[in-house]
């Protein structure tokens, strides 16, 4: 086990190279199961799911080659092995392979997924829609049991605006008999890029993007090639790295419209920002007014900035309130950022922050994968050494963490947890 150590307080600037999207990997990869040929996504970023993910078809007989960055899927020889246990508890995204399954071999057995706490995170929605697509499902000592004689398309309505639902039941309505139509579906680029490789694959999907998504299922999907989109949230946050202690960083490899929300919050707050078509250049701010910000499905501000902003907002002079309407729990960063001088109380599902402060180094935990994006940060910002515990949540989605710090000049280290850290750990 490892503890990253930050020596902070010092500018940045340079250029960092954004990787391909997690949450789009996650999907893209269990994906790939529902073709009849070899299927390669390119650009995938260099982080523990994408690891997992492989092991996952490995272990349902598909033959998986990884490269850099880039992935070939022969899923020509596999089967439709249980997953009860295992690897499927290491990442919430594991329930993709429940669409996947269902979609290829119209049965699946998959544990409940682990993944980030972030407060309850059920999956109704999704259970619903496989439902409506005619599978018989089961919840069993902790795994979900799906299994259909045939799938039927069918008009699916969300009660709740989903992501992961809305993946999920495309995988499975992609060979379903027959139209599905997804009504108020979730809108995040990471669906359209599903969707994009799906369509390559021979799917025919319209309306990805938007709240309705149409189906008409095929019967066979074949192998293809495609590009992943750009990690929006990655790019993010080092936006936020940017104005918090940048002297001029240039993000390359973005999708600017993917970021409008967070542009417009880093303007309101006197940060300048530059967009071209796939770079956004971030100058330096010394004085940031305090803005409040309400995390919201896309196009609105992500939950996934919400921890890394809540950081920036130290800086700020004066109160903000951070108000997340998706997950009203994900505030397990802030006791971690008062015991570094942070001025920040949590009131039901928003965190009122008052500054500016000046942030001091100290031992803090990474309770999930975007509370050590705030820590990393917030370690940058601060005087003195910073270490970083939790590293698991942090290399599930920052690929190359420590290197794209170090190249834009930061000095940032990884060390070996001793016996003494480990057990103190365990007991907390
Ligand atoms: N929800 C339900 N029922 C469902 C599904 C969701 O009530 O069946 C609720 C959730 O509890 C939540 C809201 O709906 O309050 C939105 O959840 P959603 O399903 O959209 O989230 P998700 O698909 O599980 C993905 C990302 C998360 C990101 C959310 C919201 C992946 C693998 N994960 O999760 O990313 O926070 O969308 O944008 O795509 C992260 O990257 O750090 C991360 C947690």
């Amino acid at each position: 086990m490892e503890k990253l150590k930050i020596a902070g307080g010092y500018p940045l600037k340079g250029t960092v190279r954004i990787s391909g999207a997690k949450n789009s990997a996650v999907a893209l990869i269990p994906a790939t199961i529902l073709a009849e040929s070899p299927v390669t996504i390119e650009g995938l970023p260099d982080i523990s799911d994408v690891e997992i993910l492989k092991g996952l078809l490995e272990e349902i007989g598909g033959k998986v080659t990884l490269t850099e960055d880039e992935m070939t899927v022969d899923p020509t020889t596999m089967i439709s092995m249980p997953l009860p246990n295992g690897k499927v508890k290491m990442l919430r995204a594991s329930y993709y392979l429940m669409g996947a399954m269902l979609g290829r071999f119209k049965k699946a057995v998959i544990g409940l997924p682990g993944g980030c706490h972030l407060g309850p995170r059920p999956i109704d929605q999704h259970i619903k829609g496989f439902e409506a697509l005619g599978a018989t499902v089961t919840n069993e000592q902790g795994a979900i049991y799906l299994r259909a004689d045939e799938l039927r398309g069918a008009r699916i309505y969300l009660d709740v605006v989903s992501v992961g639902a809305t993946i999920n039941i495309m995988l499975a309505a992609v060979k379903a008999k027959g139209r599905t139509i997804i009504e108020n579906a979730a809108k995040e680029p990471e669906i359209i890029d599903v969707a994009t490789l799906l369509t390559n694959m021979g799917a025919k999907i319209k309306g990805a993007g938007t709240d309705v998504i149409r189906i008409d299922g095929v019967d066979c999907l074949h192998g293809c090639r495609h590009t992943i989109i750009p990690d929006r949230i990655e790019a993010g946050t080092y936006m936020i790295i940017a104005a918090a202690v940048g002297e001029g960083i240039l993000i390359d490899n973005v999708i600017p419209q993917h970021l409008e929300s967070l542009t417009a919050k880093l303007r309101e707050m006197g940060v300048q920002v530059e967009s071209g078509d796939d770079q956004i250049f971030i100058s330096g701010s010394s004085a940031l007014k305090t803005v409040d910000i309400k995390t919201l499905v896309y196009p609105g501000f992500p939950t996934d900035l919400q921890q890394p902003f809540t950081t920036l907002l130290t800086r700020a002079a004066g109160s903000s309130v951070v108000t997340d309407t998706i997950y009203g729990a994900r505030f397990k960063h802030i006791d971690e950022l008062r015991r570094m001088n942070a001025n920040i109380k949590v009131e039901g599902r928003s965190a009122i922050t008052n500054g500016p402060v000046q942030l001091q180094g100290a031992k803090v935990k990474a309770s999930d994968l975007r509370a050590g994006a705030a820590l990393v940060i917030a370690g940058l910002i601060a005087e003195g050494i910073t270490e970083v515990t939790g590293l698991d949540h942090i290399d599930r989605g920052y690929s190359n963490l420590v290197e794209k710090l170090n190249g834009l000049g930061a000095t940032v280290w990884r060390e070996a947890l001793t016996k003494e850290e480990v057990e103190h750990l365990k007991n907390i």
